[in-house]
């Protein structure tokens, strides 16, 4: 019997013995929909562990999707898919579970980058390799990893800040004193690090930039909305809002319009925002946000790719770069028809 087989077999029982081990425990370990399919599953397929942070925005849900269209039976996929719910421990518990299972990959999104040196090591023990997915980890060993893919998250901080600097040239206003506020992501996790200092860069260049506050928002509708309005009543004049996300964008945009304020094209408050999603895009298109820029969640078939790479017994490049781009009302037309998320 050879090796994959071998720990096909193994998977199985462990699976089991895992499913028999939570349901006796009640811990609630959520997977989506693949329980079902452990016994009666093909041993051809490749076992894949998937570890999501979470569902906070609309961007999760579509790295989600592309994950699962990615990683199904008819590619050739046996997908363990693990929602953390934004927690750091229920993540770690998944990789530990998929170590037991003996899988053939783990693909994790890590929420922040500190506190994964003792698990990957785990992970390294056990002979499986790790893709990280969207966000970095700040390990001692780099071998703990074996690559990752994902948005280069300090360009598009740069973006937001090269644009704003030709948009204010544009309207005159390069020389005028502009206040900045910022709503931030989750602490500590490389979307937010890259996204600061690739703004904080060009900042550093325009000393009429006056960055009054970056609030933590966590990625969220609700706590962008909490924050801006926090924001509104601590600042009179506030010429420009960077949103680390649409999310916080679409709170922030309650919260400005509750304050009787406006934003966007038409001379209110500049409005930066980051993803792009379907419905961020239309606001674009109506000059309500006046740019968005693009972080691409479609990483499964990067995903796969390094799969297959390593599969065929090559080396993987550590790095894999995700393709984005910048929307203002310019050019947003032709993509919103095509956006599926
Ligand atoms: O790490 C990518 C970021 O995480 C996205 O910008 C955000 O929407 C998501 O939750």
């Amino acid at each position: 019997m050879g090796q994959r087989a071998k720990r096909k077999l193994r998977l199985i029982s462990s699976v089991l013995a895992v499913l028999v081990f939570l349901s006796g425990c009640g811990q609630d370990f959520h997977k989506e929909g693949e329980q079902d399919d452990v016994i009666s599953k093909d041993d051809s397929l490749t076992v894949v562990g998937v570890s999501q942070i979470g569902s906070e925005s609309v961007w999760r849900t579509a790295n989600t999707a592309s994950i699962q269209n990615t990683f199904s039976k008819e590619n050739g996929y046996f997908l363990i898919f693990d929602n953390a719910r934004q927690k750091q421990e229920n993540q770690i518990k998944a990789l530990r579970s998929f170590i037991s299972q003996q899988v053939d990959y783990i693909v994790f999104s890590p929420i922040v980058e500190d506190g994964w040196d003792t698990v990957l090591q785990e992970a390294k023990d056990a002979g499986i390799p790790v893709i990280l997915m969207d966000r970095k980890v700040k390990v001692k060993d780099e071998s703990l990893y074996t690559a990752w893919v994902g948005s280069d998250f300090a360009e598009e901080g740069q973006n937001a800040g090269r644009w704003l600097a030709g948009h204010l040239k544009e309207e005159g206003r390069a020389g005028e004193e502009i206040n900045i506020v910022v709503l931030q992501g989750t602490n500590g996790s490389t979307s937010v690090i890259g996204r600061t200092e690739g703004f904080d860069s060009v900042a550093a260049q325009h000393d009429n930039w006056n960055i009054l506050e970056q609030a933590d928002a966590d990625f969220t509708t609700a706590k962008g909305r909490e924050e801006m309005k926090k924001m509104l009543h601590k600042y009179e004049d506030i010429d420009v809002v960077v949103s680390q996300n649409d999310d916080m964008t679409f709170g922030a945009l309650e919260a400005i319009g509750e304050a009787g304020q406006s934003t966007g094209t038409d001379g209110g408050i500049i409005l930066i925002s980051f993803d792009a999603t379907k419905s961020a895009l239309e606001k674009v298109e109506q000059g309500i946000i006046n740019v968005d820029i693009e972080c691409n969640p479609e990483q499964g078939a990067y995903i796969e790719e390094v799969i297959r790479v390593l599969e065929s017994g090559g080396q993987a490049e550590k790095e894999y770069f995700v393709s984005e781009r910048v929307f203002t009302k310019k050019n947003v037309a032709s993509v919103i028809g095509d956006r599926s998320y």
